[in-house]
């Protein structure tokens, strides 16, 4: 892996000058973000050796590298998720690669299915912390200390600071901001009605079917982390309607504006 690692690193060396400080992952339907970067270096994936390639609706599949809020940024445009076959190690690359390239701060964001009956579709949720109930973690097999510690501490996985600076920028918005627990599944089926009545007694106010593995492996990194979560729609059981793909891409189209605004307000603070 730290070979396959070195070669994707020597292969964007000689493509793109920008050295990013932040990380972007982001998530369905919300990969136009990418787009409000200046400056722009792409890196398609599937130009990248040895590089996975994205399947899923909704996902462009590139490196966006550049400047967004006088920062500099590398967006990964469209993810990898456990449900469309990948192994932890590939949906977990590109924050291997933000490591080796520097990177210190990570945002993450995602599509879930609003647990917490105060939410509402539309509305966005900090993570505070995570439950990982995927059945599988990235860091699984042999540990490369050059990467990380065997055991790594879990106990702030997102950034008590980056959090608090997000509900600042949600403020100068006037944008309402969630704060919540955020439960990984592995998909791609969504939830029933029983399962989602388990979440929410566990402590989970919201569901999806990515993000955990990024988390844990920058947590490995030592890359700081915060992570949001755009409702979607709400879990299984909790209105009457079924769930359906296309209502969550549309719901994510809907938020673009005031999700773009935030993640801004958040990059120029950090
Ligand atoms: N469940 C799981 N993943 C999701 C959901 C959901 O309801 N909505 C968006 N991603």
């Amino acid at each position: 892996m730290v070979d396959e690692l070195n070669n994707i690193i020597d292969y964007l060396k000689d493509r793109i000058n920008i050295e990013p400080d932040i990380g972007l992952i982001l998530g369905s339907g919300l990969g136009v973000m990418a787009e409000e970067i200046h400056n722009k270096e792409i890196v398609d994936y599937e130009a990248i050796p040895d590089f996975p390639v994205s399947t899923v609706e909704g996902h462009a599949g590139r490196f966006v590298l550049g400047e967004l809020a006088d920062k500099k940024v590398i967006a990964m445009q469209g993810r990898f998720h456990y449900y469309e076959g990948y192994t932890m190690k590939e949906i977990v690359l590109p924050v291997r690669m933000f490591q080796k390239m520097g990177v210190q701060r990570m945002i993450v964001t995602n599509a879930a299915g609003g647990i917490n009956l105060n939410f509402e579709a539309g509305d966005f949720m900090i993570i505070t912390d995570h439950i990982n109930l995927m059945g599988d973690n990235p860091l699984r097999g042999e540990n490369i200390k050059s990467l990380g510690t065997r055991f790594p501490d879990m106990s702030e996985a997102y950034s008590t600071q980056l959090i608090d600076l997000a509900e600042k920028a949600a403020m100068d918005q006037e944008l309402m901001l969630n704060k919540g627990i955020y439960a990984a599944v592995m998909g791609p089926s969504y939830e029933t009605p029983a399962e989602i009545r388990y979440l929410r007694n566990i402590g989970a106010d919201a569901v999806g079917m990515s993000t955990v593995p990024e988390v844990i492996t920058a947590n490995h990194a030592g890359i700081e982390v915060l992570g949001i979560s755009c409702i979607t729609n709400m879990a299984a059981g909790v209105l009457p309607s079924p769930l359906d793909h296309r209502e969550v891409m549309k719901i994510a189209e809907n938020v673009k504006p005031d999700f773009i605004s935030l993640i801004k307000s958040i990059i120029e603070k950090m």
